[in-house]
């Protein structure tokens, strides 16, 4: 599908594994794919402290990290090793596929020649590579997501002639609707094979209750569901099943899974309700999926997805 493949409906977004050191473990952990990074091309420290904020009373999280990480020189060394590990374990581990998913520095970024160049660097070692415009702690990022850059940098990435597995471009909640039909225009024609729908948010709901609720940064978690919700059900017309569609933001049940696979998404990916639940999410999430399958009639994810086409 769209030149990507699609196993699992289950992975774990970027942020939590940023400089690609633990994939084997979260591979164990049951996750159907782990996305590695932010990764910039040079090591950079992020932002000052405190810059990560747990909303509890909200099931949330703020966070304003800045790309903090080690820079692909060090990721690509380190996914370079995964891969000679991973090729030695069972079936299952084998499997799981790997991104990285790819940003700019705070200080000297040349977005058409640094994505480019980040992608050479972990095309050859990674299964789908995550174009990534939507973080809000990096100054002018998600500028980069209007349709023309847009189609510029995927076009500047395509073109640099390297070993490239499938692109997926990350947005942000926070785009004006009327602009996503262009942007997903733009996503098609340079070439990406899918949609990350969709990074933090800078809005606060009105709901928070949590003393950090007006903390600077990008807030994630239950109170980000709504309006991801609401994006896909936008999203998932445009695209016309011309690209894959994978669905972030505030999942925390087999339920929320259930209900964004109906809405169209091809896929989903959690970070937040597993700083909240711990481990133990991945089984509890996959059992009550089934539950919700079986509820409904159908008998598998599949089963799901060639009902909503
Ligand atoms: C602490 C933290 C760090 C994050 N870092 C990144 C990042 O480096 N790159 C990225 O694309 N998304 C990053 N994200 C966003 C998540 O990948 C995800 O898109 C967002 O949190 C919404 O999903 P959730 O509500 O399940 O957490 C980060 C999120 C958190 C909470």
């Amino acid at each position: 599908m769209h030149g990507i493949t699609l196993p699992q409906s289950g992975w774990l977004a970027a942020g939590f594994d940023k400089n690609a050191r633990v994939p084997m473990a979260l591979a164990r952990m049951g996750f159907g794919h782990v996305e590695c990074g932010t990764v910039t091309p040079r090591p950079q420290e992020g932002n000052p402290k405190p810059r990560l904020f747990r909303l509890s009373e909200d099931a949330a999280i703020i966070n304003r990290m800045g790309f903090n990480g080690c820079g692909i020189d060090v990721f690509a060394r380190r996914l370079e090793r995964f891969r000679v590990l991973q090729a030695g374990r069972n079936a299952t581990l084998r499997a799981v596929p790997i991104g990285a998913n790819l940003g700019i520095n705070k200080i000297g970024a040349r977005p058409l020649e640094d994505y480019p160049f980040l992608a050479s660097r972990v095309g050859p070692l990674a299964d789908y590579i995550t174009i990534n415009l939507s973080s809000p702690n990096t100054p002018g990022l998600r500028d980069l997501q209007s349709a023309a850059t847009l189609r510029d940098i995927l076009q500047a990435i395509t073109r640099a002639n390297v070993t490239l597995p499938p692109l997926v471009v990350k947005l942000a909640p926070d785009l004006n609707p009327e602009s996503l039909s262009d942007i997903v225009e733009a996503a098609v024609e340079g070439g990406a094979a899918g949609l990350i729908v969709n990074n933090t948010t800078i809005s606060r709901p009105h709901s928070l209750r949590s003393s950090f609720a007006q903390e600077t940064g990008g807030l994630s978690g239950r109170p980000l569901a709504q309006l991801s919700l609401q994006m896909l059900r936008q999203i998932v017309p445009l695209v016309q099943n011309r690209l894959a569609v994978i669905s972030c933001g505030g999942i925390e049940s087999g339920f929320d899974i259930f209900e964004r696979l109906r809405a169209g998404a091809d896929m989903v990916q959690v970070y937040s309700a597993l700083i909240y639940h711990g481990p133990a999410l991945v089984t509890r999430l996959k059992a009550e999926l089934l539950k919700e399958l079986y509820r409904a009639g159908f008998d598998s994810v599949s089963d799901l997805k060639s009902s909503t086409r």
